[in-house]
């Protein structure tokens, strides 16, 4: 499909193998766009280049590694002589566990995966765009670095970075007409959760559909989220239709975070009702008896006495 403005322009996506990043590989590529994508899984990110053709180039890129993220930058800029969006996308989950009990080395390592590798992003991405003055980097934060209980101590610190370091840059390049967002995904059936219990990527793959019923339930709008329902926000936030957003965090959840679900707020109220009907019925019972007297839960100040 194409109409959607990106028709010849050129994106960087990291972490395009899988998930996320490959639906928004699949989903730029379809909109026009042409994608330089790099990732760790090397076997799978050729596989998805040749199944897309032409417009789409696979290179591997350790988004931990300085050399890698520059060098996919790079390779852009000498295919096709500009850059119109780049999506720090790759991660994997964080060593859960007591704050007490997480290594040091384990912090690093996921700072350096998950904070570090956007920031190279951003760092070199940002001079050929300023020199443009046009385009958009994007991050993949989560619902995680907004609220506590989503995820790690360490990934949702990791991730509270990610929006932040998003607003700070959005303020200094947006004087040069350079959009800095990033995107909030809330529960996505992707093989994130299965490789962070230790399943391989192919064991991940197969549980899919598992994961996708047991996501169902998670947040109001009653179905999984899927990596295309990110990639749809990803493509909106870079085209032109986004062209006066920057500095945002967009949350694509299905409503995991707007607070307590209808249902289970419904039940909680009644059962609140419940209970104050039931004290104030018992105090009325235990009071000794008084012909006329109020009810104590109607009970007020007495006027004119
Ligand atoms: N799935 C969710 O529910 C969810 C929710 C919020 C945020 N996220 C974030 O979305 C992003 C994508 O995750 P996903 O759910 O699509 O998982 P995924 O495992 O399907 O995809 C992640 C990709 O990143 C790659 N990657 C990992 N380490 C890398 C490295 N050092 N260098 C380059 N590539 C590397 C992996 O090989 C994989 O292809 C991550 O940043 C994740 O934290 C996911």
């Amino acid at each position: 499909m194409t109409g959607l403005g990106f028709d010849g322009k050129v994106v960087v996506i990291t972490g395009g193998a899988s998930g996320i990043g490959e639906a928004s590989v699949r989903r730029f590529v379809a909109a026009g766009a042409r994608v330089v994508f790099g990732d760790v899984q090397d076997d799978r990110g050729r596989a998805l280049a040749r199944a897309l053709g032409p417009a789409c180039r696979y290179r591997h890129a350790d988004v931990t590694v300085e050399r890698d993220v520059a060098g996919l930058v790079d390779d852009a800029l000498q295919r096709h002589g500009r850059l119109d969006c780049l999506f720090a996308n790759a991660g994997a989950g964080g060593p859960g566990g007591s704050i007490a009990a997480l290594p040091v080395d384990s912090w690093d390592a996921m700072f350096g995966l998950l904070v570090r590798s956007v920031y190279l992003g951003m760092r070199f991405a940002a001079p050929p765009m300023v020199a443009q003055r046009s385009g958009c980097i994007l991050g993949t934060a989560s619902v995680a670095g907004l609220q506590a209980g989503f995820g790690s101590h360490v990934y949702s610190a990791a991730k509270a970075a990610v929006i932040q370091l998003t607003r700070s840059v959005a303020a200094e390049l947006g004087e040069h007409g350079v959009r800095v967002n990033c995107l909030c995904p809330g529960a996505i059936a992707t093989p994130i959760f299965a490789k962070a219990a230790g399943c391989s990527p192919e064991e991940a793959d197969a549980g899919l559909p598992a994961l996708r019923e047991l996501l169902a339930d998670q947040q109001p709008l009653p179905r999984a989220g899927t990596p295309e329902d990110v990639a749809e926000a990803a493509l909106w936030l870079a085209g032109d239709a986004a062209s006066f957003v920057t500095g945002h965090a967009l949350v694509v959840d299905g409503g995991l975070t707007v607070g307590r679900r209808w249902s289970e707020a419904r039940a909680r109220f009644a059962a609140l009702g419940d209970a104050l009907r039931a004290r104030a019925a018992s105090e009325r019972t235990d009071a000794p008896a008084a012909v006329g007297a109020a009810p104590p839960c109607l009970a007020g100040p007495s006027v004119g006495s």
